[in-house]
């Protein structure tokens, strides 16, 4: 277990207020680099610039997993997992917000709140809902992961705006009011480029009669939200009923391509 300065990690982040307007996936990554950093022996107290390619490369080595692990899988903070409370035996979507993907579940939702206070339509908002569920059993290429795992049970607009939005957050769009995260200087490098299928993915998206809707994502991704304010599931209940086949078997257990990726949401400690 490794012990945090909590002030220094505080002036890390920019100060109390800049923490205050972070979500929770912005505070997990920050502690990531933070931790890192701490454990490298680099400075970090509130002057540590964004590091280069070369030298998050260079991280690599000195962490127990790699950086791609779904953020439910493993404790990054040193300490132990915890034991998951039981499922319905028919799970919804729902139940695996409220009690499965719950790493990235309060980003999401604050997400898709924001959309709808911006009266984006419906599917915008549900697309915001679900966009980075896949974030707790996999970090790396988590649009498509998500899109794959939603794709049965929703339109194919919405599948195009998961599966999609992770390439557009590397591509400024000032038109539409989105730019490119300070957040990411931090944690791709100060001089990270995307690889060329990503700027392909890029140029087909950009061309694309859908383009707004991976879009629009990418705008409600933010990770400002209002301190104390909590979003249940519940307010969504309708978009999700109007947006998304919930399988009458139960998600995991209705035969679909994707069914084991439910089932290993489900149950992560599965040894086999
Ligand atoms: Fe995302
Ligand atoms: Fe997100």
């Amino acid at each position: 277990m490794i012990n945090i300065d909590r002030r220094a990690f505080i002036s890390f982040l920019g100060g109390s207020a800049a923490v205050a307007g972070m979500g929770c996936e912005a505070r997990a990554d920050a502690l990531e680099t933070y931790l890192t950093a701490a454990m490298t022996g680099a400075a970090v107290a509130g002057t540590t610039p964004a590091p280069t390619v070369a030298e998050l490369e260079a991280q690599i080595p000195t962490r127990s997993y790699r950086r791609g692990v779904g953020n439910g899988l493993v404790n990054k903070d040193g300490g132990n997992v915890t034991l998951l409370p039981p499922l319905p035996a028919k799970p919804t979507l729902a139940d695996f917000i409220r009690l499965r993907l719950q790493s990235n579940a309060e980003h999401c939702l604050q997400s898709a709140r924001q959309a709808r206070l911006k009266n984006m339509d419906e599917d915008i908002v549900f697309a915001c809902l679900v966009h980075d569920l896949s974030l707790s059993l996999m970090r790396a290429e988590h649009g498509f992961w998500s899109a794959q795992m939603f794709e049965p049970y929703v339109s194919a607009k919405v599948t195009f705006a998961i599966r999609h939005h992770a390439t557009l957050r590397f591509f400024p769009d000032q038109e539409h009011g989105y730019a490119y995260p300070e957040l990411y200087r931090t944690m791709f490098g100060t001089d990270y480029v995307p690889p060329p299928h990503q700027q392909a993915e890029y140029q087909m998206v950009r061309r694309h009669r859908w383009y707004m809707a991976p879009r629009l994502v990418t705008v409600n991704d933010l990770y400002s939200f209002e301190p104390g304010v909590r979003v249940a599931v519940d307010e969504f209940d309708d978009v999700i009923g109007r947006h998304f086949r919930q399988p009458k078997q139960g998600l995991g257990f209705d035969g679909s391509p994707v069914a084991h990726i439910w089932r290993t949401a489900a149950n992560p400690d599965s040894p086999l």
